[in-house]
């Protein structure tokens, strides 16, 4: 009678066992023979290099959505990508499977030449720093947290309207200056008065390094990695000299500042920002992992510049011009800014609420126009199944924002701009799909 339970759960768990190496080998095999989603045919050894779209990228994979459905695949030089043009697709992969869909894909240029490789939003989602350097980015700009700083923000906004008033002409560079300051302010607390502040001056060479790194095919050692073996002097060497030169700017935009609000810090003399809270949270020196928490904080607030201020000013920007093509939208905006508002104060967070038609405003220029329309790649770090398709590990997952958010069957004339769209009996209509939901990125990033 005793031995009966053990016996018969030995069997059970022998049999639970088998079954599950049985289901996994049928599961693994099923998926290998499974095809790959659906995409144009491609050559041998360069595959679909010629099919992949290199000008407006989201336009052309909508176009082609048309033809393969909403989940494209494709090759180039035997690397799979896949497209996903629905938020169906989207919300299937990159969200609800975010654990193995949240990968980047690896870039020598980037996480070698350039020494990014530590930078949080260089590496896999499910790596250490990533997620210490997420946590401790979140505990700075994460919504709830903004309040704290939102006197600064009230300085910068005041300033630059003061500019804009004297030169507006040059909105552009005072738009960017202006939200340099604040990402600059709330990150170290310092003050960047002048347009040549010197730390945002290295901020912006790293911004430049990003775009023109992150451009597929930029730099032929993304393809042939041995090239990094080349000595800089080497005639075409050019990349390496490239890579030092901003490899160098990205220290100095990192531990400039950094150095700076720290001295500031031990003088008694900075204003409480993301520095001086998080220094509070460090471990004793004497800790082995002090090191390398103190450089995953200065690696993660180094990311505030590059990754808060060119895509809130291409926003910007794009508000301006849809203000400029629409006068009838813009005196609409101005008449609820002057009800609500009235003529003898600024417009301040507490008003969020009661300016209905801005807000639809705005949430429809980021509907109609993306900063990034096919966000930034990622990478599955597992081999999946899905819907009858086989996806490797190792594809490059681009999520089509663009795509969702001009779907005709989710947005009425969806490339018309129009706010009136999110508003019902005068009430923000919550029912539309939410664009904040496709144009941030997706999944766990
Ligand atoms: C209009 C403004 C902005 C847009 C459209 C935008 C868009 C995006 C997108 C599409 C991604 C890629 C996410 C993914 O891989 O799925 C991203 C990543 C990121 N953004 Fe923004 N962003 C904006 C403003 C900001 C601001 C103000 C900050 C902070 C100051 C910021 C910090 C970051 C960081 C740190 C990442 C990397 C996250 C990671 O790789 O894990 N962004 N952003």
């Amino acid at each position: 009678m005793v031995m009966m339970p053990s016996i018969h759960h030995a069997v059970v768990t022998g049999l639970s066992i088998l079954s599950a190496y049985g289901l996994s080998l049928y599961l693994k095999k099923r998926a290998k023979h499974a095809p790959y989603p659906p995409g144009p045919k491609g050559y041998p050894i360069i595959n679909n290099l010629l099919q992949i779209p290199k000008y407006h990228p989201w336009l052309a994979y909508a176009d082609m959505a048309k033809q393969y459905g909403d989940m494209i695949f494709l090759r180039a030089f035997g690397q799979p990508i896949l497209v996903l043009c629905s938020s169906k697709r989207i919300n299937d992969l990159m969200d609800k499977r975010s654990s193995i869909y949240s990968g980047r894909p690896y870039s020598t240029m980037m996480n070698e030449l350039l020494d990014w490789g530590n930078i949080f939003s260089i590496i896999d989602s499910n790596k250490r720093r990533w997620k210490r350097q997420r946590r401790m980015f979140h505990q700075t700009f994460n919504a709830s947290v903004l309040p704290e700083y939102h006197h600064m923000i009230r300085r910068h906004v005041n300033r630059y309207l003061v500019h804009m008033l004297s030169s507006s002409s040059e909105f552009i560079s005072h738009t960017h200056h202006a939200l340099g300051g604040i990402i600059m302010n709330i990150t170290y607390g310092f003050d960047a008065k002048s347009k040549e502040d010197p730390y945002i001056a290295e901020s912006l060479k790293v911004s430049y390094a990003f775009k023109v790194s992150a451009l597929p095919g930029a730099f032929l050692v993304d393809n042939i990695p041995l090239l990094k073996y080349v000595p800089a002097w080497f005639p075409g060497a050019g990349f390496k000299r490239f890579a030092k030169y901003y490899r160098n700017a990205t220290y100095n935009s990192q531990y400039m500042p950094f150095n700076f609000a720290m001295d500031a810090m031990n003088r008694n003399e900075v204003q409480p920002c993301a520095v001086t809270k998080l220094v509070e949270t460090f471990p004793d020196p004497a800790d082995p992992d002090y090191g390398e928490i103190k450089e995953d904080l200065i690696n993660a607030l180094g990311l505030s510049y590059v990754a808060g201020v060119e895509s809130t000013d291409a926003l910007l920007s794009a508000f301006v011009l849809v203000m400029a093509i629409h006068p009838d939208i813009q005196k609409k905006a101005q008449a609820e800014l002057d009800r609500v508002v009235g003529p003898d104060r600024l417009p301040d967070f507490d008003d969020k609420d009661d300016l209905v038609y801005l807000k639809a405003l705005i949430t429809e220029l980021v509907r109609w126009q993306q900063v990034t329309p096919l966000a930034i790649p990622h990478k599955t770090t597992e081999d999946d199944y899905y819907d009858g398709y086989f996806i490797p590990k190792g594809t490059l997952v681009l999520g089509n924002a663009w795509a969702v958010l001009h779907d005709p069957e989710l947005f009425e004339t969806p490339m018309e701009y129009n706010p009136e769209r999110y508003i019902k009996d005068g009430k923000f209509d919550d029912n539309l799909l939410n664009p904040l939901d496709f144009a941030f990125g997706f999944g766990r990033r």
